[in-house]
Parts: C-alpha cells; structure tokens; sequence
C-alpha cells in the first residue's frame, strides 16, 4: 500500500485526492474532518499501488511503505489508524 507522510503536514495539496483512481485518499476537501486534519490519509485497504498519488504530490508525501524513512515509520500506523478508528 502507498501511505501518506511527514511532508503532507501543513500542506494537504489534494493533488493525490483528484488523481487516485480508487477513492481512497481522505479526508478529502470537503469531507468531514479535513479542516481538522494534519494531513491526509491512504486507506491500505483500498489502495491498489497505482502510483498516481506519488506522482501527483508536489512535495511527495505519498510513498510505497517499502519505501518510508524509518523516521517516518510511523505513518504507517497513522495512515491505517485513520479508517480503523472511524
Ligand atoms: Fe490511490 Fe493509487 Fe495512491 Fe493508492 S497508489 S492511494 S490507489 S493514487
Ligand atoms: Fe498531501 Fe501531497 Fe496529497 S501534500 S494532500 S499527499 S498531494
């Protein structure tokens, strides 16, 4: 799965929300709880790994979870956390 990290924060472009072919990016503009939100979110359980996200980020925040920094391990969690906790 892709997963959405550190570098989102603050920024939320939304580019990687208009491209994802499945939907599965949130909380998209809009949607409850975006205001709120530090960043968005990949649903592991949706994403099919189309790369699209990745390269639509201007600041490439979205990343193959192979790919995360250990710094940035926790954005995994975070990503996840996020669809299992609603
Ligand atoms: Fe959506 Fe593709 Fe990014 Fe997964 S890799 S979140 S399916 S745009
Ligand atoms: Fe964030 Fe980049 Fe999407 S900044 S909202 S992951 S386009």
């Amino acid at each position: 799965t892709y997963v959405i990290a550190q570098p989102c924060v603050g920024v939320k472009d939304g580019s990687c929300v208009q491209v994802c072919p499945v939907d599965c990016i949130h909380p998209a503009p809009g949607e409850p709880g975006y205001d709120e939100s530090p960043q968005l979110y990949i649903d592991p359980l949706e994403c099919i790994d189309c790369h699209s996200c990745a390269q639509a980020c201007p600041v490439d925040a979205a990343l193959p979870e192979e790919d995360l920094p250990p710094e940035w391990g926790s954005s995994l969690e975070a990503n996840a956390a996020f669809f299992t906790e609603r």
